[in-house]
């Protein structure tokens, strides 16, 4: 089984005076920092549109993405990627999970806009509520690997503050879930916040997850054998004793353009990083 992996793509769209409103917010710091300091992120249109032409030309079973679709979670953001994303990749083989940007604001978090927008590429094999689409963990299987997506975005207040959280009672759902399914192939943990910063130690607070040990605790007891990360945009593997760590860095970030090309065998995974800046 062949499969793609690629993360932070914070694609924006310029607010026009009718959504003006919307920067009555948390958004208003956030789109001034775009302006004064990310000025790459309105790059990320046209990154984003080669990366999804090319995984398409690579004929993958499965496609991955980790989170932080959009820059401040505006809905005509949303609706951008998903156009640019649906167009070369079929949205059922898509497994998305939302990043700290798709949560942006209160109100986005609340109302699920980022789930609604990506509904098609929000299912889960094993769903844990018939009623909430929004519900995590979820479950995808292809082939002989084992996704299990995790939800770690959350509104957060202060616009410093970029961290994460897995809640206690997802976690306990997941080795519920994980238990049912009793899966013998390769387990991978999607989720945005990565666990391990590329030096192989924990993301520091206020950007990585607050429970980043007891995140590692369940992955060490729930036999997870790989975590497909982002958030730090670095292409970047950690491995340690038993769990190895991708981040495919940013579609935003220059010189850290890309994704992951994994192929699974009974051994594990292999994978490849292909770069747009060699
Ligand atoms: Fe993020």
């Amino acid at each position: 089984m062949r499969f793609a992996h690629f993360s932070d793509c914070h694609i924006h769209v310029p607010p026009s005076i009718t959504d003006a409103h919307y920067l009555l917010s948390k958004r208003a710091s956030g789109y001034l920092n775009l302006l004064l300091r990310r000025r790459h992120l309105l790059q990320a249109e046209n990154n984003l549109y080669k990366l999804c032409r090319h995984i398409r030309s690579r004929n993958v079973d499965f496609v991955v993405f980790s989170g932080d679709i959009s820059a401040i979670a505006l809905p005509a953001e949303f609706l951008r990627a998903r156009e640019i994303i649906y167009n070369s990749i079929n949205p059922e083989s898509l497994l998305i999970i939302p990043g700290n940007h798709d949560y942006y604001t209160f109100f986005s978090q609340k109302t699920n806009a980022f789930e609604r927008c990506f509904s098609l590429s929000s299912k889960s094999d094993f769903p844990i509520s018939k009623t909430d689409f929004s519900a995590y963990p979820k479950i995808r299987i292809v082939g002989n690997v084992l996704f299990l997506a995790l939800n770690s975005a959350r509104f957060n207040p202060l616009f410093f503050d970029a961290s994460g959280r897995i809640s206690q009672d997802q976690l306990r759902k997941a080795s519920e879930l994980l238990d049912t399914v009793n899966h013998s192939g390769i387990t991978c943990l999607v989720l945005h916040h990565s666990l391990f910063l590329p030096c192989g130690r924990f993301d520091v607070p206020f950007h990585g997850l607050v429970n980043s040990r007891s995140v590692l605790r369940f992955c060490q007891t729930q036999g997870i054998h790989y975590i497909l990360s982002g958030h730090i945009h670095r292409v970047s593997i950690v491995q340690t004793r038993s769990i190895s760590q991708y981040n495919p860095g940013s579609a935003a970030q220059c010189g850290h353009f890309g994704y992951f090309l994994y192929e699974s065998s009974d051994s594990g995974l292999r994978a490849r990083f292909h770069s747009f800046f060699l």
